[in-house]
C-alpha cells in the first residue's frame, strides 16, 4: 500500500526548546516510519513578524541541527527551506485568487497574533500567511499535517483552497487533514501557558545539565508552598507538569509527597532537572556531532532541497496543464 504523505513545517526561530519537542517534533519522529514525510523550514513565514533577515540562515541551520539531533531521518524525509523552492511563491500567487479577503480576516490564529504581538497595521503577507501555508502543503500534495491546535484553522483554509482549485480546474490536490499532537503544550518556566523564545521562559534542547538546573531553580511552583513541610498542590505546579512528561514513573509518589509536605520544592526541582537532562543527553551528543560537521548538515539540506524541488516541479506541471497555462 502507498504510504500517505505528511507535510510538516516550523518557522525557524533558532535553537528549539522542549516545548517544540513535546508539541511537534516527537510526533514527527514517530510518524516518519508510517508516512512519507516532507519537513519544511518556513523561512518566508518568519517575515510576517520579523523583517530583519540577518539571522534567518543561521536560525534555519540551528533548527535543522535540532531536528536531526532528535532523530528526523534525512535519508527518507527531505528537509528544506521554503525560500529555495520558487514554486512556493508561484503556487501562493495562484492560490491567492481562490480565497476571499473576508475569509482570511476571519482567521482566528491571525486575530490572536494581532492581539498578542500588539500589531497595529497588518501587512498583506500576514493576512496571506495561510495562503502561503496552503501552497507549502499542497505543493507536495500533503495529505496529513501534524500540527498544534493553533494551526488547525490554517489547515482548514488549505482544504478550502484545494477544493476550490479542484472544482475550477480539475483534480490535482488532496484535501489535507490536521493531525493533532496528543500531549498539550508545555508551559514556560515563568508559568506562562506558552513556552516561547520571545517570552524568555524556555529550556532549550541544547541546554547542558548546569543550565537546566539553574533554569529550573527559578521555575514557579505552588505559591502557597513556601518551605519544605508546607503542603503543596501539584495540580497547579509547573514543575509537576514537567515531571508528568519527563519522569512519568514517579508522578504518583511526587504527588503524594508534595501534598503531605514531605517533599520540598528544592529537591523536587533538582530531581526534575536531572530527569530532563537525562532525556536531553543523547540529543546534545548528536547535536555536537552535527555542529562539528556543518558540511554534512548543509549537504543534508541541499539534498532535501533537490528532492523537494523535484516534487514541487512535478506538481506545478500538473497545475499548469489543468489551468491551460503554457
Ligand atoms: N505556520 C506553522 C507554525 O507557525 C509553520 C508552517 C509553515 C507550517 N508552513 C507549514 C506547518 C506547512 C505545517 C505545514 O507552526
Amino acid at each position: 500500500m502507498r504510504k500517505k504523505r505528511i507535510l510538516s513545517g516550523m518557522r525557524p526561530t533558532g535553537k528549539l526548546h522542549i516545548g517544540h519537542y513535546v508539541g511537534a517534533l516527537e510526533n514527527w519522529i514517530k510518524l516518519q516510519q508510517n508516512y512519507e514525510s516532507f519537513h519544511l523550514i518556513a523561512d518566508y513565514h518568519v517575515l510576517t513578524t520579523k523583517l530583519d533577515t540577518k539571522e534567518i540562515y543561521q536560525d534555519s541551520i540551528d533548527m535543522l541541527i535540532d531536528w536531526l539531533a532528535c532523530g528526523l531521518d534525512p535519508v527518507h524525509s527531505p528537509m528544506f527551506r521554503q525560500s529555495q523552492i520558487k514554486e512556493h511563491a508561484e503556487l501562493n500567487l495562484i492560490f491567492s485568487m481562490l480565497i476571499s479577503v473576508n475569509r482570511l480576516e476571519r482567521n482566528p490564529t491571525l486575530k490572536d497574533q494581532i492581539r498578542d504581538l500588539n500589531i497595529e497595521n497588518v501587512i498583506y503577507g500576514h493576512l496571506g500567511y495561510p495562503v502561503l501555508q496552503a501552497a507549502d502543503i499542497l505543493l507536495y500534495k500533503g495529505e496529513v499535517v501534524p500540527v498544534g491546535e493553533d494551526q488547525v484553522p490554517h489547515v482548514e483554509i488549505s482544504r478550502e483552497i484545494a477544493r476550490r482549485f479542484n472544482s475550477n480546474y480539475g483534480e490535482v490536490f488532496p484535501e489535507p487533514e490536521p493531525l493533532l499532537t496528543k500531549f498539550a503544550r508545555l508551559s514556560g518556566l515563568d508559568g506562562n501557558a506558552k513556552m516561547s523564545k520571545s517570552l524568555n521562559n524556555t529550556i532549550l534542547l541544547s541546554d547542558d545539565a548546569e543550565t537546566v538546573k539553574s533554569k529550573l531553580r527559578k521555575a514557579v511552583t505552588d505559591p502557597q508552598k513556601i518551605r519544605k513541610g508546607d503542603p503543596g498542590n501539584p495540580d497547579i505546579c509547573l514543575v509537576f507538569s514537567y515531571h508528568r512528561k519527563f519522569n512519568p514513573s514517579k508522578v504518583e509518589e511526587i504527588d503524594k509527597n508534595c501534598r503531605s509536605g514531605a517533599l520540598g520544592c528544592v529537591d523536587c526541582k533538582l530531581n526534575c532537572a536531572s530527569k530532563i537532562s537525562t532525556f536531553l543527553e543523547p540529543i546534545i551528543v548528536k547535536r555536537k556531532y552535527y555542529e562539528n560537521r556543518i558540511g554534512e548538515v548543509t549537504d543534508i539540506l541541499h539534498d532535501g532541497e533537490s528532492k523537494a524541488k523535484r516534487a514541487a516541479k512535478s506538481t506545478m506541471e500538473e497545475v499548469h496543464a489543468k489551468m491551460m497555462l503554457g
